[in-house]
């Protein structure tokens, strides 16, 4: 049986599975029993996924995580965020954000005690806003964690101009990113600057959160665009006339440069057909290029209709 590739993530020394899970999902699903979500989990590890991305940001999921993964510690990548919080408070959730160093430590202790381990592959900085770039305090509280050895490599979940500052502090050994067949700018230049500077590719929204599956347009403005830019791709053209997640999946994987592309599912049929997906063969240049075209014309073409 195939089996899903293991990458390097960078010049880290972790090597994870290239399909990578994304905790975001779990973590916020309105429905669904713990053991459930606990079971997908061990499905995934099961599959030969090995790398996870959590968040304290994403309520439960490190908690789950921690669950599920006792007694797999050392086959697995640890990766979780810090800087944007969740708590639990009168029945509900309160979101908070903390970038101060003592703050940062202290978050790095919760997160070690939801996910029941003594140390964390990696810690990224969640989304930082420029000046908690730019004041490095955050950054700090992260170091003297790395130094106490409760992290080992140091990342920064970022895009655009932020992700280009953070990558030129040359402080962060990984770089999360959004890049998928609906959001590509991120394969022109960054990711392979980043790369050739040693830093490990994690992509997020690889599979652009299933908007090219979606009847209806959607109203976040994070997702119309791409939902636009979906509804003039040639689908079938392209070669995904049984599923355009499927091929948005391998088109992402099919970058050399990335490192594990985390895709989020709370739904096993989903993470099934991903594992599928995950360890068919790559796509050829010829056609990689192809899907890249695709893209850029649709921007082009919606660019030209909002100009008339
Ligand atoms: N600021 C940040 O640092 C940041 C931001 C966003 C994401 N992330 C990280 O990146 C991960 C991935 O991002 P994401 O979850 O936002 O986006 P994503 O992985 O592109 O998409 C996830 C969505 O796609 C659906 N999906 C997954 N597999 C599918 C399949 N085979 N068929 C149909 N639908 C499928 C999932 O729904 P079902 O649950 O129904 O399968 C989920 O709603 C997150 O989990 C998180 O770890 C980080």
């Amino acid at each position: 049986m195939p089996t899903i590739p293991q990458r390097m993530l960078g010049a880290t020394g972790l090597r994870g599975s290239a399909l990578g899970y994304g905790g975001a999902p779990i973590g916020f699903a309105a429905s669904g029993k713990p053991a459930d979500f606990i079971a997908l989990l061990h499905q995934a590890l099961d599959a030969g996924i090995t790398f996870f991305d959590t968040a304290p940001d994403y309520r439960q999921s490190e908690g789950l995580l921690g669950e599920a993964l006792q007694g797999h510690r050392q086959r697995v990548v640890l990766a979780t965020k810090c800087g944007r919080v969740q708590h639990r408070r009168d029945g509900g959730w309160v979101a908070e954000e903390d970038w101060s160093a003592a703050g940062v430590q202290q978050q790095i202790e919760t997160s070690m005690r939801h996910l029941r381990t003594d140390y964390l592959d990696l810690v990224q900085l969640h989304s930082p806003p420029r000046w908690v770039l730019e004041d490095g305090t955050a950054l700090y509280g992260l170091q003297q964690a790395q130094t106490a050895g409760k992290v080992r490599h140091i990342g920064v979940s970022a895009d655009g101009d932020d992700a280009w500052y953070a990558l030129e502090m040359g402080v962060f050994a990984t770089l999360q990113v959004s890049y998928s067949i609906l959001q590509q700018e991120a394969g022109a230049k960054l990711i392979p600057t980043a790369a050739a500077r040693g830093m490990g590719i994690i992509v997020k929204q690889p599979v652009a959160n299933g908007i090219a599956d979606l009847k209806e347009r959607p109203g976040h403005p994070d997702w119309t665009w791409k939902w636009d830019v979906a509804q003039r791709i040639d689908w079938t053209a392209l070669g995904a006339a049984k599923s355009r997640q499927g091929l948005a999946l391998r088109w992402v994987l099919s970058n050399p440069l990335v490192g594990t592309a985390i895709v989020g599912t709370a739904n096993p049929q989903h993470l099934a057909a991903n594992i599928v997906w995950a360890t068919e063969p790559l796509l050829d240049v010829t056609h990689f290029k192809q899907i890249e075209d695709a893209y850029y014309a649709a921007r082009q073409q919606i660019a030209e209709e909002q100009s008339l």
